[in-house]
């Protein structure tokens, strides 16, 4: 974990198994599940790396980006072989994405519409639920911005995060004692 949360890029991989990742990777995965309400490694440079004998590499790593989404990661791209190219080297290029956000320490990314909702759905759980979450969200100063304040949000993508969370706060009701 220490490792995960210290270094200055991340590159997961797995073997397709089952058409998912392997059962070892969901292992590590769980034990992080505080991760997706304090996320100890936003923004940090994350490439995906998934190999198949045929099938299944579009979910497995879908699986996988799913939880780095949750992480608050900036995703930097994927790479995959299967049973016809198992040896193929990695190119330059296929690295080039990850490379210049661990250069760049992760600034600059611009986050899709899903991670900005995902952002916005744990800015809610800790504005309204988890009074654990509010405190961490208040210190590490995320809790007042519609995603990591290290990314590159345009007007549309500030409306939306403000918007959704405006409507969610309302929605998701703080719990009564
Ligand atoms: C338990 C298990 C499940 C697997 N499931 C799939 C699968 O769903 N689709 C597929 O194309 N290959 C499947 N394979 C083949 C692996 O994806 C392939 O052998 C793997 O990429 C090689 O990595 P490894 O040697 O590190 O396990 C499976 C292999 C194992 C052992």
């Amino acid at each position: 974990m220490k490792k995960v949360i210290e270094c200055d890029g991340l590159i997961i991989g797995t073997p397709v198994y089952l058409n998912n990742m392997s059962g070892v990777l969901k292992n590590f995965f769980d034990r992080t599940c505080s991760w997706f309400h304090r996320t100890p490694v936003s923004q940090k440079p994350t490439l995906l790396l998934a190999n198949t004998q045929g099938s299944g590499i579009k979910k497995t790593l879908n699986s996988v980006k799913e939880v780095m989404i949750q992480w608050g990661v900036c995703l930097t791209g994927s790479i995959s072989r299967n049973g016809r190219n198992f040896n193929k080297p990695i190119k330059r290029h296929e690295l080039k994405n990850f490379i210049t956000s661990v250069n760049l320490n992760g600034y600059e990314y611009i986050p899709s519409f899903k991670e900005i909702y995902t952002y916005n759905v744990q800015r809610t759980l800790a504005t309204n639920v988890f009074p654990v979450d509010k405190k961490y969200w208040e210190e590490n100063n995320l809790i007042d911005s519609v995603y990591f304040k290290s990314a590159k949000i345009n007007l549309i993508k500030k409306f939306y995060g403000n918007a959704l969370y405006k409507f969610l706060c309302k929605v998701i009701k703080p719990i009564e004692n």
